[in-house]
């Protein structure tokens, strides 16, 4: 049996207690071996929850208890998610997480440290929601350079862009939507600024480079400055608007950005409507791949971090990702690109 403790009882976190209990008997027999929580680290009390009897209020327990061998850090921001998760792995703790500011931030060092140790840190969550994308990067994708990574990464803007252009809705009863669902960030500006959808493309981007992206160094335009005025003139055009995020790969140098474009039908994203993600990319052999599905919300989230507990499960004492080295990608200036 293998034990972990999930860091913070918010929507992902909940959402990894739900998904290992609904399908627990499978879970187990893919990871070869039974996988319980034994703490679940959060400042609040849950009375009568199910993970009452789990909860716990200090970091110390878990950092310091030796049965914990995996820990979910579902606690977003970056601090003090870094130090709890560079703490764990110091201890010889694998780290299964759904927190892309802190991957984009510091994805380098942490991947340094799971190398060093033999133990794993796994983000498959932290791009795409229950989307995978962060894997077949690391194997199945790994013959191939990529010169385009284009895709919907954020599904609140595209789930507030899909209704305002499909039902006339505004912008603020949307967002209220969008986060009563549990799409949106706790602070949505990182969604409709376009940070977060930001700082997915540079963990997208490191990977394919194999270098540190400076997500402070992509251009970044959200969707705040969209009317549903512009939404129904792109309409009556027969185009939508959509927030992409984008590197694209030229002479040797990448330039990358996320801002809103004008895309009509023939473009493979035109269609990627609500809450969905899709990431289109392009390799120098394969050619043209795209990933689509539920890019938001509790249960495709936790999907994606469970089968990263799995895969922590299955490789303890095995180091499995492709790192990137904490060596700064320099960026193209986009303004060059365009001209
Ligand atoms: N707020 C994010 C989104 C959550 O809307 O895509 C998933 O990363």
């Amino acid at each position: 049996m293998i034990k972990i403790a999930v860091l913070g009882y918010g929507t992902v976190g909940s959402g990894v207690v739900e998904v290992l209990d609904t399908n627990q008997s499978s879970i187990d027999q893919k990871a070869g071996q039974e996988i319980r929580v034994k703490y679940a680290l959060d400042l609040r009390d849950f009375p009568g929850d199910p993970v009452e009897p789990v909860l716990v209020h200090d970091f110390e327990t878990i950092v310091n208890d030796p049965e914990v061998k995996i820990v979910v850090e579902a606690m977003g921001g970056v601090e003090p998610a870094y130090t709890f998760s560079k703490r764990c792995l110091l201890a010889g703790k694998s780290v299964c997480t759904s927190n892309k500011e802190l991957v984009a931030k510091h994805g380098a060092e942490l991947l340094a440290i799971a190398k060093e140790k033999n133990i794993n840190y796994l983000f498959e969550a932290s791009v795409g929601g229950g989307i995978p994308i962060i894997r077949p990067l690391n194997s199945s994708l790994t013959a191939d350079e990529f010169d385009e990574i284009t895709g919907i990464l954020n599904g609140t803007t595209n789930y507030i862009m899909t209704k305002m252009s499909e039902e006339g809705l505004e912008f603020d009863t949307v967002l209220k939507e969008a986060q009563d669902r549990g799409y949106a960030e706790r602070n949505p500006e990182a969604d409709v600024e376009g940070y977060d959808a930001c700082r997915k493309i540079a963990i997208l981007t490191s990977l394919a480079a194999g270098q540190q992206v400076d997500y402070q160094d992509i251009y970044t335009e959200g969707i705040t400055k969209i009317s549903v005025h512009d939404i129904a003139y792109a309409k009556q055009m027969g185009m939508v608007i959509k927030l992409l995020a984008t590197s694209r790969k030229e002479n040797g140098r990448f330039y990358s950005m996320v801002a809103p474009f004008l895309l009509n039908e023939d473009h493979p994203l035109y269609s990627v409507s609500g809450v969905f993600n899709a990431i289109f990319l392009h390799g120098n052999v394969l050619g043209d791949v795209m990933f689509y599905g539920s890019g938001a919300g509790k249960l495709p989230t936790a999907s994606a971090v469970v089968s990263d507990v799995i895969d922590a499960a299955k490789h303890q004492e095995r180091n499995i990702m492709v790192s990137w080295s904490s060596q700064k990608l320099e960026l193209g200036d986009i303004a060059d690109s365009r001209s």
